[in-house]
C-alpha cells in the first residue's frame, strides 16, 4: 500500500516542528524535520571553511558530504555529519542563518531532493520544510501551511533559545526572522510559498494545544484517520 504523507510548510517559528512532532506521534507517522538535513550541510560548509553564499564554494563539497539521518529509540530524528552525531550542534543560532543561505543553491536542493522523497516512499510521514507540499511532496495526502505574525515567532525563538541556554534578544531574534523570510521566499528556485492546494493554518493567536486541536481537525477532515 502506499505511504501516507503530510506536508507541513511555513516560516521559521511558526510551530512547525513542534507541531508536527506531536501530530506524528498522535498519528503512528515518522516525524520528518527536513530543516535539520539543511542545517547538517550548513555545519559541514561552516568546519570546511567555505562561504555558505557562494555556490562556487559549497558546490564542490556536496560529493564528499556524509549526512546521514536516524531515529533514535526514543523516536528522536538525529542527524549524523560523517558518523559524528551533529543533532545539537545544528541548532546553534549562527547554524539557521548558514542553512537558509546553503539552502537557497539549486545544487543543494537537488542534493537533497531524493534523500527526502526516500523518507516519504519508505514510511507514513508528517514531513516539514518550506518546499515540502510544492516540491518534495507534490502528491501530498495533506497540505498545510502553517505561519504566525513575526512578532509571535520572535517571541517563540527567544523562548525556546532561553531554555537551551542560549542568550539571545528579541530584537535580533526579530530581525533574524525577517531577515530569514526574506531570504526564504525570494530564493529563485523552491521558494518558501503556500501551495495551491494547502490549507492555512495561522497560530499567531493560538497556543501550542489549540494549535494542534486545529491542525489534527484539518488532517482528520482530508483524510478521515
Ligand atoms: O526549519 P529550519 O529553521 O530548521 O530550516 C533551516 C533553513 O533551511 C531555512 O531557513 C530554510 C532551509 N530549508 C529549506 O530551504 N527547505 C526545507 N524544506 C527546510 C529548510
Amino acid at each position: 500500500m502506499r505511504c501516507k504523507s503530510i506536508a507541513i510548510d511555513g516560516p521559521a517559528g511558526a510551530g512547525k516542528s513542534t507541531l508536527a512532532r506531536q501530530l506524528a506521534e498522535k498519528l503512528g507517522f515518522l516525524y520528518v524535520d527536513t530543516g535539520a538535513i539543511y542545517r547538517t550541510v550548513a555545519l559541514a560548509v561552516l568546519r570546511a571553511g567555505a562561504d555558505p553564499a557562494d555556490p562556487a564554494q559549497v558546490i564542490p563539497l556536496l560529493e564528499g558530504l556524509d549526512v546521514k539521518m536516524a531515529y533514535g529509540e526514543d523516536g528522536v530524528q538525529r542527524m549524523y555529519l560523517a558518523g559524528e552525531d551533529v543533532s545539537q550542534a545544528i541548532r546553534e543560532h549562527r547554524v539557521s542563518g548558514l542553512a537558509s543561505k546553503v539552502s537557497a543553491i539549486p545544487e543543494v536542493r537537488a542534493f537533497l531532493l531524493e534523500f527526502q522523497r526516500r523518507q516519504a516512499r519508505e514510511n507514513d510521514v508528517v514531513m516539514d520544510g518550506r518546499d515540502i507540499g510544492t516540491v518534495v511532496l507534490p502528491h501530498a495526502d495533506v497540505k498545510i501551511f502553517l505561519t504566525a505574525a513575526p512578532e509571535a515567532r520572535a517571541r517563540r525563538r527567544l523562548r525556546e533559545l532561553e531554555q537551551r541556554g542560549q542568550e539571545a534578544d528579541f530584537d535580533t531574534v526579530l530581525r533574524d526572522i525577517r531577515e530569514r523570510d526574506w531570504q526564504d521566499e525570494h530564493r529563485p528556485i523552491a521558494p518558501l510559498k503556500q501551495a495551491a492546494d494547502a490549507a492555512l493554518l495561522d497560530t499567531t493567536n493560538l497556543n501550542l494545544e489549540q494549535s494542534c486541536d486545529r491542525l489534527l481537525s484539518l488532517v482528520k477532515e482530508k483524510i478521515g484517520l
